[in-house]
């Protein structure tokens, strides 16, 4: 069973070598940034904080944060170098704003080398693509690495208690309790957040595929 499709082997290079660094984010570029960007702003993002784009991919949210931010206030992570050098090369117009070490390659949520001083971050469309086991340790590692941390914004697919089977979203996506895309219990996350350090509110929005907000502070 594939726990994640970005483990496919060969997943980045065919598509990137196919130019498909947008559809492998998920496409829907432009709307898809303009709701990240909204959410931030709605959590109080200002251009003086320092954004932590986890799983940041090609830089969908990045065209538009970095541009907003002060140079240099914006961090990306992801699995894949290639994907998001592809989307610094290609999708960052000004790239003076962002030093190119900024993004950092880390499949383990280990964020190697990021300052202390991240005050913001934003897991968007990852950990409906991860396992649940993986969501617990990555969120006790962004609260213990970053300890200036006022808000982390996580995007999940919700599936009402009940037997487990596949669950149709609002957007129409069908997401699963075993496979990608994930879904997960409200509680369940609920539970980890707390575990890990956190007090979660969940934000009633309509989200691109019907992906869910969790809004995360320290306890
Ligand atoms: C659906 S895309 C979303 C990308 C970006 N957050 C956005 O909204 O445009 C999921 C991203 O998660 C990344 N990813 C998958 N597994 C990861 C891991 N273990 N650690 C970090 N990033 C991962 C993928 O490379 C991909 O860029």
């Amino acid at each position: 069973m594939t726990l994640s499709p970005y483990l496919a082997p060969g997943f980045y290079d065919k598509a990137l070598a196919a130019g498909k660094h947008r559809d492998i984010v998920g496409g829907r570029w432009e709307e898809t940034a303009e709701a990240q960007m909204a959410c931030l702003l709605a959590e109080g993002l200002r251009p003086q904080h320092q954004l932590l784009d986890i799983g940041c991919g090609s830089l969908r949210l990045g065209h538009m944060a970095v541009p907003f931010l002060d140079p240099g206030h914006y961090w990306g992570t992801d699995a894949s170098g290639a994907l998001m050098r592809r989307g610094y090369e290609v999708e960052l117009a000004d790239k003076a704003r962002l030093p190119a070490d900024q993004l950092v390659e880390d499949a383990d949520f280990a964020f190697p080398g990021l300052p202390e001083t991240i005050d913001f971050a934003i897991a968007w469309g990852v950990f409906t693509h991860l396992p649940p086991g993986a969501l617990p340790p990555a969120l006790a590692s962004v609260r213990a690495r970053f300890p200036a941390l006022k808000a982390l914004l996580l995007t999940l697919f919700l599936a009402p208690e009940g037997p487990p089977g596949p669950f149709r979203q609002r957007d129409g996506v069908v997401t699963h309790p075993n496979r990608p895309p994930w879904h997960r219990h409200r509680a369940e996350v609920q539970a980890e957040a707390q575990a890990a350090g956190f007090t979660l509110a969940w934000r009633d929005l309509i989200l691109p595929r019907g992906q869910c907000l969790a809004v995360l502070s320290p306890a």
